[in-house]
């Protein structure tokens, strides 16, 4: 059964919209545009301007712009798509602010988004502490000729995440490659799944997991389980 789709996206000057609009017609997914309640001038946007709004706004880790208006009937999408211009290697944080408007707990976030040329850099590192629960997968850049077959299988092979458990996976972690592979290594083999999950889970934050992975090699440390696998002889 094909799952029910949703492309959000927001846009400051139409490079992404039209990507956006791309996307949903080959995915047959409906369209969302995330428009600030402020809307953002050419001043806001002068990246060489250390003052400039998106300056600021990018600088302070606790900015989170406010979005116009707010979908009503977020529950009924299984997976959603969220597009977005690359600022500063990273996504905008108006991206945050939707994220954290809506519970996508066991929902499949997919970003995606378009720039002057860097990729997806630690767009998810940034995105993963507001969508918790979610399974946030690897995005994809837009930028330039993208065929709409090329979208269409892109949109299809993302969208089934049949078997990787939001709730015990690691996936729940950016960038959620392992967990996928786990699982699809599972839906191959028929095998059993079992996620290794830590008594004391590791932060999202990719720089405060660093610093633990350091400590822990440093110590020889052997975190402790918070299940084992019972019947691991048979
Ligand atoms: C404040 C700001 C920061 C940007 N930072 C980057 C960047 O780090 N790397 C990059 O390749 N492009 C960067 N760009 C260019 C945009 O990502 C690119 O033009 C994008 O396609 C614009 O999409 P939009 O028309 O949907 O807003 C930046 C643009 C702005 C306004």
């Amino acid at each position: 059964m094909s799952k029910k789709m949703l492309v959000a996206y927001f846009s400051a000057s139409g490079v992404t919209a039209k990507a956006a609009w791309k996307l949903s017609e080959a995915a047959g997914a409906e369209l969302y545009e995330i428009k600030p309640e402020i809307s953002y001038s050419k001043e806001d946007l002068d990246w060489m301007d250390k003052k400039s709004r998106s300056s600021l706004e990018m600088n302070d880790p606790a900015s989170r712009p406010v979005i116009a208006g707010k979908m009503e009937d977020m529950d009924q999408y299984e997976v959603v798509f969220v597009g977005f211009p690359i600022w500063w290697y990273v996504a905008p944080k108006i991206i945050n602010t939707f994220l954290e408007s809506y519970d996508f707990s066991g929902k499949t976030i997919v970003p995606f988004a378009t720039s002057g040329g860097s990729g997806m850099g630690s767009t998810n590192e940034k995105l993963a502490p507001s969508c918790p629960g979610a399974i946030l997968l690897e995005g994809k850049m837009l930028n330039g000729v993208v065929t709409q077959a090329e979208l269409k299988a892109w949109a299809e092979n993302t969208a089934d995440t049949s078997g990787v458990d939001a709730n015990t996976s690691v996936s729940v972690q950016a960038p959620g490659n392992v967990a996928r592979m786990a699982a699809w290594i599972q839906q191959e083999t028929g095998g059993d799944l079992f996620s290794i999950r830590v008594e004391e889970p590791y932060s999202a934050d990719y720089d405060e997991c660093l610093d633990r992975a350091a400590d822990e090699k440093a110590e020889n440390a052997r975190s402790v389980l918070v299940e084992k696998v019972l019947d691991m002889a048979g």
